[in-house]
């Protein structure tokens, strides 16, 4: 039985393709369109699940679409009613899309696929909880999801045990930590929906002074972690924006504007927002779990993609274990909705091998064989040299070694926003220039942005503060003491030297707090990038590399070799490894574009 979930029209279009109850393909259609965050209908994403599973629209048994189009609707009326007139601009500005499209979901399904049958909806919450849980490595779980806004719900907890899911309450529209947290990326100038991880990376280097005020003025926070905003500081109800004039008051001046110099008091913001934050999360999953007594615990929505939180949950308990959908985001929406409908709406029971998670590593997206790799280069004209399994690994880890930065494309292409070593840039981890180098002329986005490192799985406590692997990249680890130096003291030093100061004999992922966004490269998962990282370690005594995403920054992570070796002549990488081929900078034709490429692409 085949089962297509699809999420799209408000950011992050997905599709995902389950047969029998098996993850067969995900993918999200910014990979495709090249458009980031693309909200329109995933038809590529579609067709490649469809080709993925070898059959057509005509042949799925079912497809569920991830939210209730009609709950939102009503959300935005009464949300709407309640400020009339003052939210008709952004009123009028949502409604076309809303009556052109959204409400008429399963007509536009079954056109744009030639699908005949039923089209089922699961509500939002129950779409992040269905892709928390179900793909998760535990029999019964605790369940917690946090996010901007679905229909009503912004947070919501309960519990899966086998096929079942229950679900025992809701936080409610317009109180939401997810919307709390956006509203500071605004204020911040980092983009809604996509800066938030930049709020986060800039946390470390201010001091929480403004976190009292938060908890004063902005939200009234419960015992049981449940938030109430005071409305009277924001203004995503009526108007376009998030915050409004007494917002700026209460920080001492008005936002900072996207582009611009960013100063202390936004590093004192974001350590502040980031400080209340873990403060709501850790009161939440301590209230989820004496209200459900379950021993381990399951997230998904925006704000299971705060690392840094979720590291303070994994460390400070009260749950043993923790599983996070990698594709936290309504991307894992679709997820959710097929899943959702194969265990609940069908009754079909789960078996899981305990202690092993049905994600897959997440690699579920498109792959290129290396016979289309070389089609795509020679059909070009491209340079390239072939490698073979004996020598692969260890040239890669050679060009490595030598400091040169390594654009990775291999095997499926990963589901959710995190590379992991299918479509990742990587480079040497003991060189302190190493993130200067990647933020300025690599990835072409802020030099304060720090790093994130692979570490073999088997190896990860030589380097890390953790037991546990974190396969996804979602969890923080500190790096070990015993590999930490001393920093100077004093907020004075500006942010670009402190930088440039060595923290540990792995600088480059290193954050100035000393923590690090830790994945861990298993074995079975992911071969041959562990063949890669465990070579470096032959060459250098070191089982750490840096990695981060194949993508320039406004770009979409790279999906094809097309894709990839664009990126690679945009940027100053130095070799391109495309399956078993490998590309060297010096020897490509000059790259020429017509017109300022960077200009098409809108900065994130
Ligand atoms: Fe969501």
């Amino acid at each position: 039985m085949d089962i297509l979930g699809i999420s799209c029209f408000y950011h992050d279009s997905a599709a995902c393709l389950i047969r029998d109850g098996k993850i067969l393909a995900a993918a999200q259609e910014e990979r495709f369109t090249r458009k980031k965050h693309d909200p329109r209908f995933p038809k590529n994403a579609t067709d490649y699940c469809l080709k993925e599973a070898g059959i057509t629209g005509q042949d799925l048994d079912y497809v569920a679409f991830y939210d209730k189009p009609l709950l939102t609707f009503e959300r935005l009326l009464m949300s709407y009613l309640t400020v009339a007139p003052k939210g008709l601009r952004s009123w009028l500005e949502a409604m076309p899309m809303w009556l052109g499209q959204k409400l008429y979901v399963p007509k536009i399904i079954r056109k744009e696929i030639g699908y005949k049958g039923e089209v089922l909806f699961t509500e939002h919450h129950e779409s992040h909880a269905a892709c928390a849980f179900y793909p998760s490595p535990f029999k019964e779980a605790a369940i917690l999801t946090m996010d901007g806004v679905g229909e009503w719900a912004t947070a919501s907890y309960g519990f899966g045990k086998g096929k079942d899911l229950t679900f025992l309450k809701e936080l409610h529209f317009p109180d939401s930590l997810g919307l709390l947290y956006s509203a500071f990326t605004y204020f911040t100038g980092f983009r809604v929906n996509s800066g938030e991880y930049k709020l986060m990376g800039l946390a470390p280097y201010g001091v929480p002074k403004y976190k009292d005020l938060i908890l004063s003025e902005l939200i009234d926070l419960k015992e049981d972690g449940s938030i109430r905003l005071n409305l009277s500081y924001f203004d995503f109800l009526g108007g376009l924006k998030m915050t409004n004039s007494r917002f700026s008051e209460l920080f001492g001046g008005p936002e900072r504007k996207p582009e611009t110099e960013i100063t202390q008091r936004e590093m004192d913001i974001a350590a502040s927002i980031q400080s209340v934050t873990e403060e709501v999360v850790m009161k939440m999953v301590q209230h989820v779990h004496k209200e459900t007594g379950q021993k381990y615990l399951c997230m998904a929505g925006g704000v299971a993609l705060n690392c840094v939180a979720n590291g303070r949950i994994l460390r400070e308990g009260p749950f043993e274990n923790l599983w996070i959908q990698p594709a936290a985001g309504d991307a894992g929406g679709a997820m959710g909705a097929a899943l959702s409908t194969w265990y609940r709406y069908l009754g079909n029971e789960r078996s899981i091998a305990e202690g092993y998670d049905s994600q897959q590593g997440s690699y579920l997206g498109p792959s290129f064989s290396n016979e289309e790799v070389k089609a795509f280069l020679e059909s070009r004209g491209y340079p390239y040299r072939d490698l073979n399994a004996g020598n692969r690994a260890s040239i890669i880890a050679e060009h490595m070694a030598q400091g040169k930065i390594v654009g990775y494309m291999a095997g499926r292409m990963e589901f959710g926003p995190r590379a992991l070593g299918a479509r990742s840039i990587l480079g040497d981890a003991r060189s302190k220039d190493t993130q200067t180098v990647m933020n300025l002329k690599i990835k072409y986005r802020e030099s304060f942005r720090p790093f994130a490192p692979s570490v073999v799985e088997e190896k990860a406590p030589e380097y890390f503060e953790t037991e546990k692997p974190s396969p996804y990249m979602l969890l923080v680890a500190r790096v070990r003491k015993d590999r930490c130096l001393p920093q100077p003291s004093g907020d004075e030093i500006p942010m670009l030297e402190r930088l440039k100061v060595k923290r540990s004999d792995i600088p480059a992922i290193t954050h100035l707090d000393y923590s690090a966004r830790l994945q861990t490269v298993n074995k079975a998962h992911k071969p041959d990038y562990h063949e890669v990282i465990s070579e470096f370690e032959k060459l250098t005594g070191c089982a750490v590399i840096v990695n981060t995403s194949f993508n320039v920054r406004g770009e979409p992570i790279i999906c094809s070799p097309e894709d990839a070796y664009r990126c690679f002549m945009r940027t100053e990488m130095d070799v391109l490894v495309m399956e078993n081929c490998i590309l060297l900078k010096e020897e490509q034709p000059l790259w020429e574009e017509k017109g300022d490429w960077r200009s098409e692409l809108e900065l994130d």
